[in-house]
């Protein structure tokens, strides 16, 4: 008999049906005539329930189906009396094929907090909400790739090891093949970082962007898709070591066309998300209700989760360039009455209070912001005519904050060295970024999605840590 995933008896499944279910067991309760067993196989948030009759089955095998064993079982599919089920299965065989020691099983039936579960994310995926979580996770990284494919744009893979910080901000994460008994010095018996990697000073990339340009200047449309890495020490719910990011590169495009792209894209993958696992997200929303609870009225949301996601895709972003954003920060009543704790003046960077005054009050819906004072950005964004602010664009949103960085390039040979200089790096690290503008070099522009940060906003999980299997941050590697 062919297995069956509990998430297509949900729908092409018929009462009188014998199926072969293997999962594992979420809990057990019953008498000593009957026992009620739910079992979950990832493949849908929903349990099926096993009935066992206690006469059919010995004690020894009823006695070792507990919370977390892996079970088989074949049965007919029956219609359920229990509520917010259509079928069970009337169990004919049951064979625990691995056990968990109730007094050792680290996952027991009762609710565990997300810090908890932290501690053991080698076996968090076996939760309702962490079932919920990375499958919504799959869906959108599916859905990355539907969207730009549909559009014609060319997957590339960019290196994981470079010699190049695209970012410029110094974050970066050193690779060496150092044998620590034996590493290169100078001379005056420092270790020498600057042969590292067999040779050469290299570092685990902070962005595919730069390479992505590359490849935009042959196939136009390109993204990136992968991990990257970044050794900023900030222990924040929205910060990573190693995150995953989006990156589409375009030429022949400008800002607005960027811009435009970027919330094409951001309203697809949620509307697919939506349409593909609204059991899981309407089980994290539901999640967040409860949370809710302990919360004093006025702090609690006022729209549930789908709703909330409902209304992002049905609407257009707001747009505003960051002179009007500072403009309306200034003009706040939070501003007057000193409720931020940063000040406000042009050619600050935006804090993420401000990022967050702008999108939850202000606005109450995603805000791309344009225009930023050119001292603030990475030196590779385009220089626009006022002589002071770069074709830049970061996309803000509603409890998330930044969500997309992205602008217009600098394809003007002259001006992107000159800018090189003035933040001190060297044209012959670069030079073969350089030669995209000196060879059919064209308007090009991009953005980078940052992928945790989009799953935190579709699932609600208000740390970053809890929407990637495993967390890279200060001190936190053991698995
Ligand atoms: O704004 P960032 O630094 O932009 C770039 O890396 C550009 N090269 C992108 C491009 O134009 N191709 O990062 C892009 C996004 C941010 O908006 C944020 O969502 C995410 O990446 N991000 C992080 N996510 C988690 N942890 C971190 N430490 C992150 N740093 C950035
Ligand atoms: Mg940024």
């Amino acid at each position: 008999m062919q297995r069956t995933k509990i998430k297509d008896l949900l729908t092409g499944a018929e009462a009188g049906n014998q199926v072969l279910l293997k999962g594992w067991v979420r809990t057990k309760r019953g008498n000593k005539f009957v026992n009620f067993i739910a079992v979950n196989d990832g493949s849908t948030i929903h349990n099926l329930q096993v009935v066992a009759e206690a006469d059919k089955f010995s004690e020894e095998t009823l006695k070792d189906v507990t919370t977390g064993a892996a079970v088989v079982v074949t049965g007919e599919l029956v219609a359920s009396q229990g509520k917010g089920q259509a079928f069970e299965i009337q169990a004919a065989n049951i064979e625990v094929v691995g056990k968990a020691d109730p007094e050792t099983y680290p996952l027991q039936k009762k609710a565990h907090s997300l810090e908890y579960l932290r501690e053991i994310a080698h076996l968090r995926f076996r939760t309702n909400t962490f079932g919920a979580v990375f499958r919504v996770r799959n869906t959108l990284a599916f859905a990355v790739h539907k969207f730009f494919n549909e559009r014609g744009f060319v997957y590339m893979h960019t290196p994981i090891i470079t010699a190049s910080d695209a970012e410029g901000a110094g974050e970066t994460f050193q690779v060496t093949n150092f044998d620590l008994d034996n590493m290169p010095r100078t001379e005056d018996g420092k270790i020498n970082f600057a042969e590292d990697f067999f040779g050469k000073a290299t570092n685990l990339t902070v962005s595919g962007q730069l390479e992505g340009e590359l490849a935009a200047m042959a196939f136009s449309d390109i993204y990136t898709f992968g991990p990257t890495f970044r050794a900023e020490n900030s222990n924040t719910a929205r910060h990573l070591a190693e995150f995953w990011m989006i990156e589409p590169e375009m030429a022949f495009h400008d800002l607005k066309m960027n811009a435009d792209l970027a919330e094409a894209f951001i309203k697809y993958i949620i509307r697919y998300a939506l349409e593909n696992n609204r059991d899981d997200i309407e089980f994290l929303g539901q999640r967040l209700v409860e949370e809710d609870k302990a919360k004093p009225q006025n702090e609690r949301q006022e729209m549930t989760l789908i709703e909330k996601l409902e209304l992002v895709v049905n609407n257009d972003f707001e747009r505003v360039t960051y002179t009007e954003a500072i403009e309306i920060l200034l003009n706040s009543s939070h501003y007057k009455k000193k409720k931020f704790q940063y000040d406000v003046s042009w050619g600050i960077d935006l804090q993420s209070e401000h990022e967050r005054y702008l999108v939850e009050k202000h606005f109450k819906k995603p805000v791309i912001v344009t225009d930023y004072p050119k001292d603030i950005k990475a030196f590779y964004m385009r220089l626009n005519d006022d002589g002071k602010t770069v074709a830049a664009m970061d996309i803000l949103a509603p409890g998330i904050g930044e969500i997309v960085g992205g602008s217009q390039r600098e394809e003007r040979l002259d001006l992107l060295v000159e800018r090189m200089k003035a933040v001190g790096i060297h044209e012959e690290d670069l030079w073969w970024y350089l030669d995209t503008r000196r060879f059919g070099g064209c308007p090009h522009a991009g953005f980078g999605l940052g992928f945790e940060r989009m799953v935190q906003f579709v699932t609600g999980m208000g740390n970053i840590r809890d929407v990637i299997p495993f967390p890279r941050t200060p001190k936190n590697a053991e698995f």
